[in-house]
């Protein structure tokens, strides 16, 4: 999966000692458990990054079984891979209504706040996670924190660009800028206590396209995949 993450940004995992083959362990467990919930006939949203990857692996096997899934990719990257794994990817305007969505996060707060948007695709992965009955996040365990901290990401129009981000303050573009919709991405980089009235300030700052904070409410369920096997969390989104 190609990645456009912030280079300098601070990781949420900066501070840990992480073994790369173990994380990747706990991506795949988490990516299999919920590549059970997709069945032939779904429309199904499909996320983007690294866990994201291993969900299209586990589909890809079972695209022979899945000939009438249909499937919406959040970015071209996903797109991309979902076809060439045998997957019938559409967009979100010819499908509009999903029975799941399935994608990855960077941090999962004890309340079930997200962080998203470390590939940047965070503005589509709302719209096409709002428009699922069922929204699955999936992750590795040391994504869970005992609080959201930043980077957030934040999709930005071209137009007024620095204007944007003195507005919103702490904030940095990305090298590797665009999003999908080739806007700009940046990072908030500032302390914050409260994860909704930040996505509150962000949302209301003129040239602001969106923001990679998902509240509790959007989530349905989050798959966590530990060194003790994976777990599922309720999220605050009622079942339709
Ligand atoms: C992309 C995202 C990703 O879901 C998030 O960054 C997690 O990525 P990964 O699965 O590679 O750790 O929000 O915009």
């Amino acid at each position: 999966m190609a990645s456009d993450r912030a280079p300098e940004a601070p990781s949420p995992l900066s501070d840990e000692d992480l073994d790369p083959i173990e994380i990747g362990r706990r991506k795949l467990a988490a990516a299999r458990a919920a590549a059970e919930l997709v069945q032939d006939g779904m429309a199904v949203g499909l996320g983007t990054g690294s866990t994201v990857a291993y969900l299209l692996a586990a589909l890809g096997e079972r695209a022979g079984e899945l000939k009438r899934a249909r499937c919406v990719a959040t970015s071209p990257a996903t797109a991309h891979i979902a076809r060439d794994l045998g997957l019938k990817v559409h967009g979100l305007d010819d499908v509009r209504e999903l029975d799941s969505a399935i994608d990855g996060a960077d941090q999962v707060d004890p309340q079930g706040w997200l962080v998203k948007g470390g590939g940047g695709a965070h503005t589509r992965e709302k719209i096409v996670a709002s428009c699922a009955r069922r929204f699955v996040v999936i992750v590795s365990a040391e994504k869970v924190l005992a609080r959201l901290r930043a980077p957030v990401p934040v999709e930005v129009l071209r137009f007024g660009v620095q204007c944007t981000l003195a507005a919103i303050g702490d904030t940095r573009l990305r090298d590797v800028r665009a999003s999908p919709d080739h806007n700009l991405i940046a990072d908030y980089l500032g302390p914050f206590e409260d994860p909704r009235a930040l996505a509150a300030r962000l949302s209301g700052t003129p040239g602001v396209v969106e923001h990679g904070l998902f509240a509790p409410e959007m989530v349905s369920e989050i798959v966590v995949a530990g060194a003790d096997g994976v777990r599922r969390r309720v999220g605050g989104k009622s079942a339709v």
